[in-house]
Formats: structure tokens, C-alpha cells, sequence
């Protein structure tokens, strides 16, 4: 008989009949003649109780010895659980045992500090909390698709290796076969990286957009969904050095169109969260941030703020508040300011635009007074920016004058540019962390605790 999984069971409207389970062990209690066994095969938050009694023929040789994380096939009768807070259990018939557990197997029952599962992520993922972030991160990239592929945008692989900066920013990983101890010089006794593998110097991308624009210029709405890399030195609860960026792009589209998006995009995605996985987001709700249920519902109801970055500037400052980075018009906002922006002055999500062009990248809109760019950024309560976007540069002059502003060199963006010179359209984008969104859905702390193998500074295990 195949196997069923444990949400298809407890799905089921009336017990009975034969099922054949196969997952580890949550718990295992042994008493007299009888023991109780919790089976999580990671297809819920619950796991299913099985009761064996001494009638198995194993029953003293294997299964009274069973421990917590032991693998086992289990088949038997679905009955109706007399005990409380489970359905259904299953009366096992038959129960192979698949594979042991060594005695000093780390997740015993006791609560684990994340610091601690952080060092075992290979198992990490069977601890309830870790099940649950899994599945509401797939959960969420189901959404991210399903947005995208209704509205008829094409998903479009950006490259993981590139020959650009897009953010212009200098954080990126160099990808090299060349010998390190010896490499190559020219006759200015400077790396020769014509001899690399790539012929040029290559990095790990920071972001799909450059490629996105050029996909957007042929498909009109476009969306990459990957991986990508930032080298800086950010040991914050919400950077990774590897994290994973939706980027949506489209053609004759200006900001507007773009804030309308990217708030329409949010809503779908908390609330696609919220109709897959009640259960996993209940016990968020219950163990880890008892606001996250009352957040999500209020966000995906409510429209966001909209402020200028200059509006925003003066908020801060007539605040009353003393920030660790003083606030001038030119700063960047820092996460303290973001946060007080959202959470204690307009207590929902805020959609700022028009930054100062000095803190922004190369390809952003140059407004009309020269000084701002139609950039616009959203801000989410304990997250912060969870978005950034803009509208893109599509005047020729104007991107070469802000290439040359910021010492970039044109040559390495020639064909960024050539879009400009043929059959240029405004067009506009953003990018989405998509390890912030499962922080802020879930209420995780920490962003190294929604990424199955987290890439922080001084630490890239497993
Ligand atoms: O604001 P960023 O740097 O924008 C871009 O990369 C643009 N090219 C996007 C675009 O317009 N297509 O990054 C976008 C988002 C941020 O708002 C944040 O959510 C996330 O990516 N992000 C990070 N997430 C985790 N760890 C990091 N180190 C991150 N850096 C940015
Ligand atoms: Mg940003």
C-alpha cells in the first residue's frame, strides 16, 4: 500500500479504514504493555499519534525502545483519539522500525535556544518551529508565482555570475579560478584577469534587475525570483550575505504603477500565507510574536501611507526622539528611523519616495529640481524596508550624466545603455527580500532563522 502523508489524514472527514505512514518520531512514551508514539512526516505542524500495544510482534524488541527522532513505516487502522487535541490516531498494526537514533541525538524535548539549532541546521528542520518557517516560505513562493503568472508577467532567470554592480555599492563576491597565492600580473603589476576563467573580473550578482530591464524592454512585465549575494560586513538580524530577491520589472510603467504593485503584491502574499498554513501561523501567532496575526490581517486591509522622503525627513525631525544617526535632509534613513516611520508615527505600511539622488543608485529617475530620484522604498513595522524600487532612467543623456556623477565606467554598461538608445520606454521595478517577508510574516527575530542554510559574515556551514 503506498503511504499517505499526515495533512491528507488529519484532512480526512471520519476515520477509518488502513493507512500506511512513514516520518520520524516527535515523542515516544512508553508504559505498560502500551506505548505512544508522535509521527511528524513534515507535511503539517501536527504530527499523528500512533498507539502500539505489546500484541506487535516486535514490540519488545524494537519498539519499547524506540526514541524521539527515530524513522519508522507505520501501518494500522485510522480510528477516533479519545485524548484530547488530536483527532485522529492510528492503532498500528505493523510498525518497521527505518532507521535508529544514536543516544546523543541533539533535539531532545526541552526547548532550544536559536542560537543553538543555528549550529545544527541539518536538523534542525524537524523542530516545530523550523517545519513551520519551511512550509510558510514555500507557501510564500507559491504566491510569488502565482501573483506574477496571473497578472502575464514572464519569469526570467537573471545570471548568478555577472560582470556588473548593479547597485553600484562595491559588496560583491569575486568569482576567480585563478591561483591566489600566484595570480597573474599585467605589466602594470596589476591583477591580469583576462587570463580568469571569464576572460574579465566576474562577482556573484546583487540583484537581477540590469538583466530584468532588458527582458522587460522585449516582454513588457517580466519577474526574476533567485538567489543573490551581498559582501558586506552586516551582522544584523536582518542581513544575509545570500538571500533570495524577487524582482518584478515592467515596461511603460512609472512609479505609480510600480507603488501599486508592490502593495498589491505584499497583500497576496500575507494573505496566501494565511489561507495555506492556519496552523503553522497559529502557533507563530502563539510561541513567537503574538502580534503577527493581527499585523497581517490589518496590512492586507488597509492601504499604505504614501510620504515623500522629504516629508519623511521632517517627521523625524519634529519627532522629539534622540536617534543614534542624527537626522539631516541627504542622510539615508537608518532602520531606526524606518521604524519609527512605520510603527510608532503611521503605525501601518509606508511607501517612501523620492530620495535624495546622492543615496541612491545610478539608474533611478532623476526628478525635475535635479536633487531627488523616484525611488521609492516600503517600510514594515519590526522589518523596515522590505521593498526597494523605482522608476528607471530611460533618458540616454541623463544616465550617462549620473554614471559619470558617480565615477561608474560607462563601458561596463554599454548595453544598459544602448536600451536607452533603442526604442527606450519608462519603465519601472522593485525588489523584494524575500527572507524579510518570511521574518515579518512569521515574527522570527532573526533572518538567519527563515533560510534553511543562512551565509553570514564568518559563517557559511553546511
Ligand atoms: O534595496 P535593494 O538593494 O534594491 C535592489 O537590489 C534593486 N536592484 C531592486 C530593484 O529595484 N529591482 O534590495 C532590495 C531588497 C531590500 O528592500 C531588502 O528587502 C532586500 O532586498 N535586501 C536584503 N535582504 C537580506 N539581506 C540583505 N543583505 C539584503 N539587502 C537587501
Ligand atoms: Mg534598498
Amino acid at each position: 500500500m503506498e503511504h499517505a502523508r499526515v495533512k491528507e489524514i488529519l484532512n480526512r472527514n471520519k476515520s477509518g479504514g488502513n493507512v500506511v505512514i512513514k516520518g520520524w518520531l516527535k515523542t515516544a512514551r512508553h508504559s505498560k504493555g502500551f506505548s505512544f508514539l508522535e509521527v511528524s512526516d513534515g507535511s503539517c505542524f501536527s504530527g499523528i499519534q500512533v498507539v502500539a500495544g505489546e500484541g506487535l510482534d516486535n514490540y519488545d524488541t524494537e519498539i519499547k525502545k524506540l526514541l524521539t527522532g527515530c524513522a519508522v513505516s507505520v501501518s494500522g487502522e485510522l480510528v477516533d483519539s479519545p485524548g484530547q487535541g488530536q483527532k485522529y490516531e492510528i492503532k498500528a498494526e505493523k510498525i518497521a522500525v527505518v532507521g535508529l537514533v544514536d543516544s546523543d541525538y541533539p533535539l531532545q524535548k526541552k526547548r532550544h535556544t536559536y542560537e543553538f539549532l543555528r549550529t545544527i541546521a541539518h536538523l534542525r528542520p524537524r523542530t516545530n518551529s523550523f517545519g513551520a518557517v519551511f512550509r510558510v516560505r514555500n507557501a510564500a513562493s507559491k504566491a510569488v508565482h502565482h501573483f506574477f503568472q496571473e497578472r502575464g508577467f514572464v519569469y526570467l532567470h537573471s545570471p548568478i555570475i555577472t560582470a556588473s554592480d548593479c547597485e553600484g555599492a562595491g559588496e560583491m563576491f569575486k568569482v576567480t579560478t585563478l591561483d591566489l597565492k600566484a595570480p597573474p600580473r599585467d605589466e602594470a603589476g596589476k591583477i591580469d584577469y583576462k587570463q580568469d576563467f571569464f576572460g574579465r573580473e566576474a562577482h556573484l550578482t546583487v540583484s537581477g534587475q540590469l538583466e530584468a530591464e532588458i527582458a522587460a524592454m522585449a516582454l513588457s512585465n517580466v519577474y526574476t525570483f533567485g538567489p543573490t549575494f551581498r559582501a558586506e560586513n552586516s551582522n544584523t538580524s536582518r542581513h544575509l550575505a545570500e538571500f533570495w530577491m524577487i524582482e518584478p520589472e515592467m515596461a511603460f510603467c512609472d512609479i505609480r504603477g510600480d507603488m501599486d504593485l508592490a502593495e498589491s503584491f505584499l497583500k497576496y502574499v500575507l494573505q496566501s500565507v494565511l489561507n495555506d498554513c492556519p496552523d503553522d501561523m497559529q502557533f507563530f501567532n502563539d510561541r513567537i510574536d503574538n502580534t503577527v496575526l493581527a499585523t497581517m490581517e490589518s496590512i492586507i486591509k488597509t492601504p499604505f501611507e504614501r510620504i515623500t522622503y522629504t516629508e519623511a525627513v521632517d517627521i523625524l525631525l519634529k519627532s522629539g526622539k534622540t536617534f543614534e544617526y542624527p537626522v539631516t535632509w541627504g542622510c539615508d534613513l537608518q532602520s531606526e528611523h524606518e521604524r519609527y516611520l512605520t510603527e510608532d508615527h503611521i503605525k501601518r505600511p509606508v511607501i517612501v519616495t523620492d530620495y535624495p539622488k546622492t543615496i541612491k543608485a545610478f539608474y533611478m529617475y532623476l526628478n525635475d529640481d535635479d536633487k531627488t530620484v523616484r525611488a521609492m522604498d516600503v517600510l514594515v513595522p519590526k522589518v523596515g524596508e522590505i521593498i526597494g524600487g523605482s522608476q528607471r532612467e530611460d533618458r540616454k543623456d541623463i544616465l550617462l550624466k549620473r554614471i559619470g556623477e558617480l565615477n561608474l565606467n560607462e563601458k561596463d554598461y554599454w548595453w544598459y545603455i544602448d536600451l536607452r538608445r533603442y526604442g527606450s520606454v519608462p519603465h519601472a521595478g522593485f525588489g523584494l527580500g524575500f527572507e524579510r517577508i518570511v521574518q515579518f510574516m512569521t515574527g522570527m527575530g532573526n533572518i538567519r532563522d527563515v533560510i534553511p542554510f543562512p551565509r553570514v559574515p564568518g559563517y557559511a556551514e553546511f
